[in-house]
Parts: structure tokens; C-alpha cells; sequence
């Protein structure tokens, strides 16, 4: 799929032995985290944007109630789809290549998005336009938990996030460093409405975002 964003079609095959590594260990207890933070009490609606293997997506369905609800993951890597795919078994979960920048889903159609480690793929502008994406899908009132590398605060940290980004080569993740995802946050649409969770290892940061709930669905002021 055409996007600016760094896309992993070449390293789906890898991934799921990567991840770990990459996260010093951390890439489960990370992803179970996040899902706790769904209170995923209820049947809902959960979107997953850039969703990769999808291990995330499949911990979420496997926590909503038998047979109800409703788990989508997305990535722009057509690769990592198939392997999610071929990943899900049984599971209600769908998957689907499709842009963070343009998805394909109706207008307040989900009670929770989440992204983990995907920000980090995108340059300042498309981290703005996903951002918006996210607010326009989630429905008034909705909350997505977003977990990326973010401002390191302390040396350990500082080390792994500058380690990152000259492994990678990757300028986003500068970005993130220096604390663009934050103020791209802080100038969307959730202004006012976003927060630090918590921070692990030293350079990574868990967000909420909640949409307002007295807006309607296309975004007026009810
Ligand atoms: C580091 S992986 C994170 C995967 C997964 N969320 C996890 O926690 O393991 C980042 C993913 O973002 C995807 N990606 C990059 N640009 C994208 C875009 N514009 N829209 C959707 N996905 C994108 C990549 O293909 C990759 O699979």
C-alpha cells in the first residue's frame, strides 16, 4: 500500500522472533498491559492500527466475551496480514490492509482503538493525520491507549531509544524522542483529553486519548 510511514512487508517472516528481542523481553507483558487498560468489561468495538502479526489483536478478542464483540486489526503491510491471518484460528477477529491515514471504518464506529510501537513508523504528518483518523473512528466518549517510544527519562532508556534509532536508521523515531508524538496529541483533536498512564523501560510511554463525549459522531458539539 502507498504510505509514507516504514512498513514491514519485508521482516513479516521475522517479526514475531524480532519483537521480544527488541523489547528486551518486555513485548507480552507490554501487550497485556494495554488490553488491561480496555476494561474490556462488556462487548465491544476494538480497532488495533498497525496491528503487524497481530499478537495484540488476538490477546484482545481472546479477552471479550465468547462470541460478542467485535476485534479489527489494520497495517498497511499486506504481509503482516497474512501471517495475522493465518495466526487468528478460530478467533472473531478480522484483519485487513489498510492505511492509519485513511481507515476504511464508518465514523464513531469503535468503543477502543489501540496502537503499539506503530507511531514510531509514521513522520510528524502522518502521525497527525492517524491521530485524526482515530478521533474520527472512535465514538463520543471512546478511548484509545496508545503505547510508543516516547521521551526517555532516564539514561537506560535514553540509550535504547537513540540505540533504536541509529540501528534503524529511522528519523521518526527522533521524533518520538524529542516528544512530537505528545504534541501531536496536545494540538488534535483530544487536546485536554490525553495522558501519560504509565512509562517502562525507560524510554517507552502509555497514552489515553478519550474522544469527547459530547460530541456526535461526525464531530459537531451536540
Ligand atoms: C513495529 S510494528 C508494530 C506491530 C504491532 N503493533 C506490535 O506491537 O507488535 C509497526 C507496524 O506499523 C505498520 N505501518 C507502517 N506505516 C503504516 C501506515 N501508514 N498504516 C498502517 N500501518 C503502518 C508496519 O507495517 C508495521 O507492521
Amino acid at each position: 500500500m502507498r504510505t509514507t510511514g516504514v512498513t514491514l512487508d519485508h521482516a513479516a517472516a521475522l517479526y514475531d522472533w524480532l519483537a521480544p528481542l527488541m523489547t528486551l523481553g518486555l513485548e507480552s507483558r507490554l501487550h497485556r498491559h494495554v488490553v488491561d487498560r480496555l476494561n474490556l468489561d462488556r462487548p465491544m468495538a476494538v480497532l488495533d492500527v498497525g496491528c503487524g502479526t497481530g499478537s495484540l489483536t488476538r490477546l484482545i478478542a481472546d479477552r471479550m466475551p465468547p462470541g460478542k464483540g467485535r476485534t479489527l486489526g489494520i497495517d498497511a503491510a499486506e504481509k503482516m496480514i497474512e501471517v495475522a491471518r493465518r495466526k487468528a484460528g478460530s478467533r472473531r477477529v478480522t484483519f485487513e490492509a489498510a492505511l492509519a491515514e485513511e481507515l476504511p471504518c464508518a465514523s464513531g464506529s469503535f468503543d477502543r482503538v489501540v496502537s503499539t510501537f506503530f507511531f514510531h513508523h509514521l513522520d510528524e504528518n502522518l502521525k497527525k493525520r492517524a491521530v485524526d483518523e482515530i478521533h474520527r473512528v472512535l465514538r463520543p466518549g471512546g478511548r484509545a491507549v496508545i503505547l510508543d517510544v516516547d521521551v526517555p527519562y532516564n539514561l537506560f532508556g535514553s540509550l535504547c531509544a537513540h540505540a533504536g534509532y541509529v540501528l534503524f536508521r529511522q528519523p521518526e523515531i527522533m521524533e518520538n524522542i524529542q516528544g512530537k508524538l505528545r504534541s501531536v496529541f496536545a494540538a488534535s483533536r483530544f487536546a485536554g483529553r490525553w495522558s501519560l498512564v504509565s512509562r517502562h523501560s525507560g524510554y517507552i510511554t502509555l497514552f489515553e486519548l478519550v474522544r469527547d463525549s459530547q460530541e456526535t459522531k461526525s464531530g459537531d458539539i451536540a
